[in-house]
Formats: structure tokens, sequence, C-alpha cells
């Protein structure tokens, strides 16, 4: 996988003066089945989260309110791309390096992940983790 597969999406938003409202459908929306819902929440001014890669799990981020920075590496090239719509979803296939910074105060990232929460899909270690790309993309 690299930076090219990590896509952002525009989510339906339907406009109301009641307040808006967005939708997402697994398989639809979004590329896989959702098997879990997660969110960080809380984060403390200057927090830094994520700093892993994951070798099977898909994910699909969205800046339910507030805003964020995600990180992306693959190994190659990096890219950091700023969540600020609750509209927006970003896709982050597995074997992208992931890290998050930047959370505006009151912000809230949703997660939708194609796996349940697996210890051993984790690369935590970034050379552990350039190590595997090497292996699996010899050459490259
Ligand atoms: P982690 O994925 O390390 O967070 P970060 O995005 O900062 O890398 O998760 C933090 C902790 O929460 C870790 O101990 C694992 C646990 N956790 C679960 O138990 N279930 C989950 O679905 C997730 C995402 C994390």
């Amino acid at each position: 996988m690299s930076l090219i597969d990590c896509k952002l999406i525009d989510l339906p938003k339907i406009n109301d003066p009641r307040g808006n409202l967005t939708f997402i459908e697994g398989g639809r929306h979004v590329p896989f089945d959702i098997k879990r819902v997660f969110y960080l929440y809380d984060v403390p001014g200057g927090a830094d989260r994520g700093g892993h890669a994951l070798k099977k799990c898909h994910q699909f981020l969205i800046a339910m309110s507030g805003s964020f920075d995600v990180i992306l590496y693959d190994g190659k090239e990096k890219q950091r791309i700023q969540l600020n719509r609750s509209y927006h979803g970003l896709i982050i296939p597995p074997m992208i390096w992931r890290e998050m910074d930047n959370f505006s105060s009151g912000s809230v990232c949703l997660a939708l992940a194609s796996a349940v929460y697996d210890a051993g899909d984790y690369y935590r270690d970034y050379n552990e983790y350039l190590t595997a790309l090497a292996v699996s993309r010899p050459g490259k």
C-alpha cells in the first residue's frame, strides 16, 4: 500500500437548518465491512497519538468535532493531512505508518475499523515497520 491508497472521502451531507446530518454505510462509503468503532476524545493540547502501522486492519478516520492532523508515511513519501470537517473521511489501508497531532481543543476523532482490536496487528516500532516493508517490497 502507498499514500495513493490513502484517500479523502466526501461523505453525504444532509443540510438542514435544524442541524446537518452525515451518514456512513459499510461497503458503500467505506470500502470495508465495519467491525469496530472507536473514538479519541479529551485529547490534551500538544498530545500525539498514533505512531504505528497496522498489518491487516483498514481504518477510516473522521474529525467528528474540531480538527487534527494525520501524518502518513508509506516508507517512501510522507504527507500531512488536516481533518477538520465532520463530512470528510480519510481511508488508511494497512502498512501505512500514521501519527496524529495538532488536536484542537474539544476535538473528537472517530475511527471505523475493518477488524476488532488485535495487539498483534500493530507495528509500534518504526524500524520493525521499515524492515517489514523491505521484506514485502524488495528493491523498492
Ligand atoms: P493505541 O492504538 O495505542 O492508540 P494510539 O492511537 O495512540 O496509537 O491504543 C491505546 C490503548 O487502547 C492500547 O492499550 C490499546 C487500547 N485499545 C483497545 O483496547 N481497543 C481498541 O480498539 C484500540 C484502538 C485501542
